[in-house]
């Protein structure tokens, strides 16, 4: 991608690369992150306004460390060394680093020096994290001191007439306070960066890109009306139009109306090549008496896979495959050695059943908030874009026990009410997550003058960021009111409704 004004990160193998290129795109300057051994004049044909090295794992003075080419330091480019980094660019240049006595890990204070243009209107002392072993100790010629903290006396350094600066502390994750100021301070002090760069920017850059990669090759998408396959759909039709096909299995397991809702914005608003496969009866027949809920997910996964399949075989062969791949899912898939608590059957899979070349996941390197963005954008109605997380196996695993066409027509109605009232009362971006559950419980109740053994409904709703811990949020009483009302007089077959007041963990947010 080109840019005017661009910010070259060079990847040292940091766990926290990604969020250097978030923080400086949030500073209105495009990044790009590049690997550490990038040759030097591929640096140098991209103009770059500075440099930054990131962290990593690795020891500067162990043997086949992870190191960039030393003349990069004769560029005369502004470089900020991270962690690594700094310890990188320290050795380079002439100073020592050794092994600390102890591992400093965590939120540390630091004395900074506020004269340096890094560290302008910044406090003196800081709340910055630190995860390291290996410290500088001699500096660098023409290298001053910026930064320290009481195990660490060189916590930063700058040679302010190379404007070379380097930080043993990482600006980047939210744990250190005034870290997005520091990274400010790097663009627009040091590398006098103007701040031209937008989202809209990522979108006519992507769109010129795409369209200079897939020519007049065809493009197949899988669209399940989530935000990330949404967006990246549309951006795709923006840089070559018909060449797009999306292929919107119905599993009929979304909520109510969603199904429609996908297919007029697709086709009506955007008059997008779209395939709507009507399968509910297909899943549900696979469905019948499954009660397990790994189970449930494995047979919709491959069910997914094969209607697919058989439309992308009518279409033959194509080019490229889409995926709505984003950042937060190239990290999570990446680790692999958490305990499998449940399967997410929208990661992997696919790829191997088309007939394709290339995956192409235009949005590889944006954050849910830049996707959203993005997709505003786009043009896409703010409620798709703002939609909240809705798994894969859509309501199937909301329906505790086996599943029926009866079952899922109460919980798309329930559900509804649920969201409906939550939008009224303008908490539909305050809270994360909610929906209805039908419980495999029938409970006792009267009704006019009549006994009534029917379904418990439970409602639940959280609030979180990661979506790996949650707490349960506190919905108004007269909020909850209304809805368990609405419910129990409009959908037939409830009569209770619960709200589920068990934070993540011990619960997960879904009930299966
Ligand atoms: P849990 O229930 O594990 O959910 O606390 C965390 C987040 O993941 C979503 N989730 C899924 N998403 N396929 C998906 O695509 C799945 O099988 C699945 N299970 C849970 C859940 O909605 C929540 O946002």
């Amino acid at each position: 991608m080109k840019n005017e004004e661009l910010i070259v990160i060079l990847d040292f193998y940091g766990q926290y690369n990604q969020l250097i290129a978030r923080r400086v795109r949030e500073c209105n300057v495009y990044s790009e992150i590049l690997p550490y051994d990038t040759p030097l004049e591929k640096i140098k044909s991209m103009n770059p306004k500075g440099i930054i090295f990131t962290g990593g794992p690795a020891s500067v003075y162990e043997k086949d460390s992870p190191m960039c080419d030393p003349k990069i330091f004769e560029l005369n480019i502004p470089i900020l060394g991270i962690c690594y980094g700094m310890q990188l660019m320290s050795k380079i240049m002439g100073g020592n680093v050794k092994r600390g006595l102890k591992r400093e890990y965590g939120e540390t204070e630091v004395h900074l020096a506020t004269s340096s243009p890094l560290f302008s209107s910044l406090p003196n002392n800081n709340i910055c994290l630190m995860s390291h072993t290996d410290l500088v100790d001699v500096l660098p010629n023409g290298f001053e001191i910026i930064a320290s903290t009481d195990n660490c006396p060189i916590a930063g350094m700058q040679n302010v007439d190379k404007r070379f600066y380097g930080i043993q502390f990482h600006p980047e994750v939210n744990n250190t306070v005034h870290g997005t100021d520091i990274i400010r301070n790097f663009l627009y002090n040091v590398c006098k960066c103007s701040g031209n760069w937008e989202m809209s920017s990522f979108v006519q850059e992507s769109v010129k890109d795409l369209k200079e990669k897939i020519g007049n090759k065809k493009v197949l998408c899988a669209l399940s009306g989530g935000v990330d396959s949404s967006v990246a759909a549309v951006l795709l039709h923006k840089a070559i139009g018909k060449n797009l096909t999306c292929i919107f299995v119905d599993h009929g397991l979304l909520r109510k109306n969603e199904a429609d809702e996908v297919e007029t914005i697709f086709r009506n608003q955007f008059d997008i090549n779209l395939i709507r496969v009507n399968s509910q009866e297909r899943f549900l027949n696979r469905l019948a008496g499954i009660t397990e809920p790994e189970e449930k997910r494995k047979i919709i996964g491959e069910e997914f896979i094969r209607v697919f399949e058989e439309e992308a075989k009518k279409i033959g062969k194509v080019n490229y495959l889409v995926q709505g791949t984003i950042y937060p899912d190239v990290i999570e898939s990446g680790h692999g050695k958490a305990a499998v608590i449940k399967s997410h059957h929208n990661v992997g899979g696919l790829p191997d059943y088309v007939d394709f070349d290339e995956i192409i996941e235009p949005l590889r390197d944006l954050f849910k908030d830049e996707v959203r963005k993005t997709g505003l954008e786009l043009g896409i109605p703010e409620k798709l874009v703002y939609r909240q997380p809705f798994p894969g196996p859509g309501l199937a695993i909301r329906i505790i026990g086996d599943i029926t066409k009866e079952k899922l027509d109460i919980l798309k109605e329930a559900d509804y009410i649920f969201r409906e009232e939550i939008a009224n009362a303008k908490l539909d971006r305050t809270f994360n997550q909610y929906f209805a559950v039908l419980t495999n419980l029938k409970s006792v109740g009267v009704m006019g003058d009549g006994r009534t053994y029917d379904y418990t409904v439970a409602l639940r709703c959280v609030t979180t960021t990661d979506f790996m811990t949650a707490t349960w949020s506190k919905i108004p009483y007269e909020l909850l009111e209304k809805v368990s009302s609405r419910i129990v007089n409009e959908v037939n077959h409830v009569n209770r409704v619960v709200y589920d007041i068990t934070s993540k963990p011990p619960a997960t947010i879904e009930w299966e």
